[in-house]
């Protein structure tokens, strides 16, 4: 373990999966596992720092699903297999696992907000009986830009799947077009005090499907979000990522929604 939390620690890349154009999947080594919904900092010398959520967690190794868009996301894109990362964290506070315990869990990821809610999923594949019942509703822009679509059909054999797309492009062999917040009542709803349901994605997409469940009866407080901010220290002593009265690297990412519904653009 490192000493200073700031100073970043060298991990070798040890898998590249491409997802889509703009998206690919790094393997790096690490032995400290994270908890779900946390995120590092990753940077490369000379060229900068960002946050990044983690997207797998396994014996030995995590998952970072990294959208090129800007510096330094596009260096880390170019690295190969074998190559060095500079990480520090894990930050954040993550996922309240264990408040999901026997419950009806309901996940809904818009667009890379899916990233951070994969090892949730994966988790409860391997523990289904740890939940209640768990239901998934993805939503895509197009089929182009649909993440870990392996993963989806692998979920789907054990949980009722919703994946749908904003505009088919005339070559999605999915069933569903159209915004999540159109299927939210696809979902089969449980009493409302026995659901949980997370929400990842753009801040309007969060607002909008929060607003649908509210309508179908969920409380405020059983909503958890997950919200990503510009970030500079990553742990609570610069104030770039401060909303309201909150550090989002510090007393988030993961928030109940009635906490910041005032909060969210
Ligand atoms: C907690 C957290 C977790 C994140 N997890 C992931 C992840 O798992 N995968 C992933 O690809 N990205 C994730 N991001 C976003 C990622 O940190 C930014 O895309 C990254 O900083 C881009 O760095 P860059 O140098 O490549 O681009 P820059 O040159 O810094 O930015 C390129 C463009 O992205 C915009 N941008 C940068 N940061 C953000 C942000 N936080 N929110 C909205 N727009 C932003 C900039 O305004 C600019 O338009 C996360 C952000 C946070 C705060
Ligand atoms: S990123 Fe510095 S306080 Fe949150």
């Amino acid at each position: 373990m490192q000493n200073n939390p700031m100073t970043p620690a060298p991990h070798k890349v040890i898998r590249i999966d491409a997802e889509t154009d703009l998206e690919a999947t790094f393997r790096i080594e690490s032995d400290s596992p994270p908890l779900f919904g946390q995120f590092y900092m990753v940077s490369l010398p000379r060229i900068g720092e960002m946050p990044i959520s983690i997207s797998g967690v396994g014996p030995g190794w995590i998952d970072m699903t990294i959208r090129k868009v800007g510096k330094v996301s596009q260096a880390v894109h170019s690295l190969t297999r074998g190559d060095t990362v500079f990480l520090r964290g894990p930050y954040g506070n993550g996922f309240p696992m264990e408040a999901f315990q026997g419950r009806h869990l309901v996940v809904v990821a818009g667009g890379s907000g899916i990233a951070p809610v994969r090892p949730v999923v994966d988790y409860y594949y391997r523990h289904s009986d740890e939940v209640a019942r768990l239901d998934l509703l993805f939503g895509f822009k197009t089929p182009d830009a649909v993440l870990f679509r392996q993963d989806i059909d692998r979920w789907k054999s054990r949980f009722d799947t919703i994946l749908t797309v904003d505009d088919a492009c005339g070559v999605w062999d999915g069933e569903c077009v159209g915004l999540v917040t159109e299927y939210v009542k696809n979902i089969k709803f449980s009493e409302p005090g026995r659901m949980d349901v997370v929400i990842v994605g753009p801040p309007v997409m969060i607002k909008f499907t929060a607003a649908e469940f509210i309508r179908m009866g969920v409380h405020e407080e059983s909503i958890i979000v997950s919200m990503e901010r510009r970030m500079s220290c990553g742990l609570g002593k610069c104030g770039h990522c401060k909303i309201g009265e909150y550090y989002v690297c510090l007393d988030g990412p993961v928030f109940r929604y009635h906490d910041v519904v005032r909060l969210v653009d």
